[in-house]
């Protein structure tokens, strides 16, 4: 019953806010301000460039993006209730931030759900993983297009072998339950913060621990604060390019269209980039010489693995089983 129904109340809702569209004279650019709290150099800071620059060479002067990176404006909680405002019209949050509008987007949180960046891609590719684009809608955010950022390691202030090593740490996670469930699963402690204050957290001793992909490990510099790293691949770290569906479906159709063709350009440069990306960080972060790599073998990570699985059961009714199968049918 409830499936039958989704696309309707879809409809109903894009209709709304198509009436509900602000109004904007022909001829005035349709200025998009896009926040994030990436650095420039980072995979989605490159993404929100490249996006910018296709938009001026193909839109001219019809269309305007401008950037605020690194957290300057928002970071990813209340910049999502800034784009629901429309106070800014696109920001690139990771898959963790959305729990308040949809159960669904848990997923991508559950621990060893996805093999590698390929599974991940698939699954998004499918038509489930791209319905879930539109699972926000009611609450005025529409997802544009996935954007990779890579799998993640977990570092601490103490090598992490076992998940017995993990115990009595502090973590710093992203506003997320399924990853503080994560760590309680390892009778580790939890703390939420903002991307933006991870590190000085980590320099300070207030957390010991954190799960990042090589690339933002990297780009924020962990080495000077997280003297291992484990290289367990245990999740992934991915983001959501999403809009304010009123200001969305109020642009002339004839530039969103070419929008959404300039977005899936930038989608297809920043998602083949990713694997390269995260290689080139883990590097820079292995020739520092700082921090030591903790390579698992077969069997640790399996314990690791088993260790996170409970998390998958408390989780499996608000997610829903047959998304979680798909996604796992992706490896
Ligand atoms: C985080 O909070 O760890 C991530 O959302 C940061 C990012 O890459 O956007």
């Amino acid at each position: 019953m409830k499936r039958v129904y989704l696309p309707l109340i879809i409809l109903c809702s894009v209709f709304t806010t198509l009436l509900s569209a602000p109004v904007r004279a022909a001829d005035e650019p349709i200025v998009i301000r896009f926040s994030h709290v990436s650095s420039e150099s980072s995979p989605k800071g490159k993404g929100a460039l490249l996006l910018q620059q296709l938009v001026k060479e193909r839109l001219g002067d019809q269309v305007s993006i401008e950037i605020h990176p690194a957290a300057e404006l928002y970071n990813d909680t209340d910049g999502l209730e800034a784009l629901r405002r429309n106070d800014i019209q696109m920001l690139a949050p990771s898959l963790a931030k959305f729990r308040a509008y949809t159960p669904k987007l848990q997923i991508f949180d559950l621990p060893f759900l996805f093999d590698d960046l390929a599974a991940v891609d698939k699954f998004q590719g499918r038509a489930k993983g791209k319905k879930l684009l539109l699972s926000m809608v009611e609450k005025d955010i529409v997802g544009l297009a996935y954007w990779h950022n890579g799998m993640k390691q977990l570092s601490a202030t103490r090598p992490l072998n076992e998940p017995a090593d993990a115990a009595g740490l502090t973590f710093r996670i992203q506003d997320s339950a399924v990853l503080k469930s994560q760590f309680k699963a390892l009778t580790a402690n939890t703390e939420v913060l903002a991307y933006a204050d991870m590190f000085d957290a980590l320099a300070s001793g207030q957390v010991q621990g954190a799960e990042n992909p090589w690339t933002n490990f990297d780009s924020k510099n962990l080495q000077q604060v997280q003297p291992y790293i484990t290289e367990t691949n245990h999740g992934v770290l991915d983001y959501m390019l999403v809009t304010n569906s009123r200001f969305w479906y109020g642009i002339p159709h004839h530039i969103r269209y070419e929008l959404e063709n300039i977005i899936t350009e930038v989608t297809y440069a920043v998602n083949k980039a990713a694997a390269e990306e995260n290689e080139r960080h883990r590097n820079n972060v292995l020739a520092s010489g700082k921090t030591r790599l903790i390579t698992l073998t077969a069997e640790q990570r399996e314990a690791w693995r088993q260790r996170m699985q409970p998390v998958w059961q408390e989780f499996s009714e608000q997610i829903g089983e047959r998304l979680i199968h798909s996604a796992q049918a992706a490896n």
